[in-house]
């Protein structure tokens, strides 16, 4: 039986977090062995020469209604779309102000349930058929470790890990925090793996202060890092710094994207930092001049 203590004092960890994992075959690390129509996919998302992304996350109204910022998502999203890598949305909003001319990647939100009126996590899959048919080149399920719907969401892990294995479609694993759990490297170091254990080709969790890096190295296939609440421009970017110096392979951001007081401009900074290189200070600069242009 594993050990449940994890806690210092017994054998010590070694992520090694300064040794790249070996990649065969592929760009993402633990996607090398994968089929063409998986990889073709995930090539969308994630920039085959840097291995990075700037997903934009909008699928925050699936629980929690017109978020602020998402209230006409129109006139705020559809700006945005432009300077994002990929999409991450519900099929309402997909059929609803996404434009299929477009042309980006769809991380579709593929699960649906309960709201922040009652429990949350308590939820059920779309079809596979539906996700082919809206042509998503991901689709992104909840999985709450450590709460009462722990093995409910595993088993929703396990379901489409199976039809997007059928159908070639990579899923993104979203690593759900409850109210009661503290978002530090020990949980989210256990529920990253867990999700990739359990099959998921990418996974979304938060960032952590103390120990990210271990999470990262610790997790065998790529990690996107969410935002979070929103954050004044210069933090939320510094996070997004620390995140992919330490090991993410890019943001799923959304309120401190669209909560930003200058979203377009926000976006463009925080791929300065993804895929441009720029410390957290000369993104903010550039963000202070987009915003003006
Ligand atoms: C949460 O329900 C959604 O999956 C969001 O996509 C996710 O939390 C990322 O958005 P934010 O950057 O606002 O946390």
């Amino acid at each position: 039986m594993p050990d449940a203590d994890q806690s210092a004092g017994s054998v010590a960890k070694a992520y090694a977090p300064g040794v790249p994992q070996r990649v065969e075959g592929f760009f993402l690390k633990g996607n090398g062995h994968l089929d063409w129509g998986m990889k073709d996919r995930l090539s969308r998302i994630f920039h085959p020469d840097s291995g990075r992304t700037v997903m934009l996350a909008f699928d925050h109204g699936y629980i929690m209604g017109p978020t602020s910022g998402l209230e006409r998502m129109d006139l705020t999203i559809v700006p945005l779309i432009a300077h994002a890598d990929c999409l991450m949305c519900t099929r309402g909003a997909l059929r609803q102000i996404v434009p299929p001319t477009s042309g980006k990647p769809i991380s579709l939100r593929a699960s649906a349930g309960s709201t922040i009126l009652t429990d949350l996590n308590d939820e059920c899959l779309l079809d596979i058929e539906e996700c082919l048919r809206l042509n998503a080149s991901m689709v992104a399920l909840m999985v709450a470790i450590g709460s009462k719907f722990e093995a409910l969401t595993i088993r929703n892990l396990t379901t489409m890990v199976d039809a997007g294995q059928r159908y070639g479609v990579p899923v993104l694993g979203v690593t759900a925090v409850g109210k009661d759990l503290v978002r530090d490297a020990r949980y989210l170091g256990l529920a990253t793996r867990v999700l990739a254990e359990n099959g998921a080709h990418v996974v979304k969790t938060y960032y952590c202060d103390e120990g990210f890096e271990d999470v990262a190295a610790g997790c065998p296939v790529p990690i996107v890092v969410a935002g979070g609440k929103k954050l004044p421009e210069l933090e939320a970017l510094t996070l997004a710094y620390h995140a992919v110096s330490q090991g993410a392979a890019g943001v799923d951001m959304g309120r401190n994207v669209f909560q930003a007081g200058h979203p377009v401009a926000m976006i463009q900074a925080v791929a300065g930092v993804v895929h441009g290189g720029l410390q957290p200070a000369e993104a903010f600069e550039l963000y202070q001049e987009l915003r003006q242009a």
